[in-house]
């Protein structure tokens, strides 16, 4: 038996200094030590010795099974080490090349859009308000002077929660919201962008899209005032050459009303294709805000006046980068938005 040991010792320490990577040392390690090992075999077969023997046997079977694995151990870290060595030997890193940048994206031109909005009518002293895209009938409709079956609504069909809550149609129930969160006749100029929702998709028109609310109220605000500040605006947002043109309109919650017209920024209103040959690009509507909406809001008539303006932002986006679909700005494709 001991014999038999010796023999097997000098086999296995034989083959694992010859081993030559790492999955050869693992096989021999099954082959000796597993549980169907060599030396495993040897243990079963130490019932047949003596008592005299066994532990004799026992102690250089230990023995064995101690040197295979210092031997193992030895060796894998061999090949672990060598294999480390040939990889920093063939792959060079340069660590003084720059980073790669992750592509971290920018803002959405309507976004852009309102920031430059926001900011020319921030400087002219207004503050920024907001009211909620789901609103009450009373503030999107009746405070504004179009009472329920008012024909005016017609042109302003949205989506109903109930009977009463719906998608705002306009960001013009803020003009309400913020007077009626005031002393009354205490003066406001804010403005109030935001989402507004209505029946309507084509090429100019999209089921949501974005409006900024104008309201300024005070004693003694006159049209002219009105004008002066969109034309302030108009030529902030797209050049000092811009033109401004005032149709008469009809908005329920002005008296009297305009539509505000710009100069064609395509052609400079020789008449082009944008403006349909007219010269003209409606950007606008607005008005003096009517005595009836004071009223319904607390505000007295008889002592303040004001005045009001929506201005539709893609709209204002289209002009400004020359884009003929408003459907681009929603179709999220980062090929299209990439260019901003
Ligand atoms: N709310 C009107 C619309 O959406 C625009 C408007 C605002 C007109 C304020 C006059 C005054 O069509």
């Amino acid at each position: 038996m001991e014999q038999e040991l010796k023999t097997l010792r000098e086999a296995a320490l034989n083959e694992l200094a010859k081993a030559s990577d790492l999955d050869e040392l693992n096989d021999l390690r099954v082959k000796y030590l597993g549980k169907k090992g060599s030396l495993t075999s040897v243990l079963r077969g130490m019932g047949g010795l003596s008592p005299e023997e066994r532990p004799k046997i026992g102690q250089i079977v230990n023995d064995i099974r101690a040197d295979l694995e210092g031997l193992l151990t030895a060796r894998s870290e061999e090949f672990k080490q060598s294999a480390l060595e040939k990889r920093l030997a063939s792959e060079k890193i340069d660590v003084s090349l720059p980073g790669r940048r992750p592509n971290i994206g920018h803002k959405h031109p309507l976004t852009l859009t309102l920031d430059r909005i926001k900011s020319i009518f921030m400087r002219m002293g207004f503050d920024v308000a907001e009211g909620p895209e789901v609103e009450s009938d009373y503030f999107n409709f009746e405070a504004l002077n179009l009472p329920k079956d008012h024909p005016a609504r017609d042109m302003q069909d949205s989506f109903y929660i109930t009977p009463e809550i719906l998608l705002r149609t306009h960001t013009s129930p803020v003009e309400a919201r913020v007077m009626q969160s005031k002393k009354p006749n205490d003066p406001v100029r804010i403005i109030a962008p935001g989402k507004v929702y209505r029946c309507d998709y084509d090429a100019t028109h999209s089921p949501v899209f974005q409006q900024v609310e104008g309201l300024v109220v005070d004693k003694g605000i006159k049209l002219s005032d009105l004008k002066g500040t969109l034309d302030l605006f108009a030529k902030e947002m797209f050049g000092s050459n811009v033109k401004l043109r005032f149709r008469p309109s009809f908005f329920p919650f002005t008296e009297p009303s305009a539509e505000v017209d710009i100069s064609c920024v395509m052609c400079g209103g020789k008449g082009c294709r944008t403006c349909k040959d007219t010269g003209w690009l409606e950007i606008l509507g607005s008005g003096m805000t009517h005595p009836g909406v004071l009223e319904m809001s607390g505000y007295d008539p008889n002592q303040v006046s004001g005045f009001a303006f929506g201005i539709g932002v893609e709209r204002v986006a289209m002009l400004v980068y020359g884009i003929d679909d408003l459907r681009l700005f929603y179709d999220n494709d980062a090929r299209f938005l990439a260019q901003f």
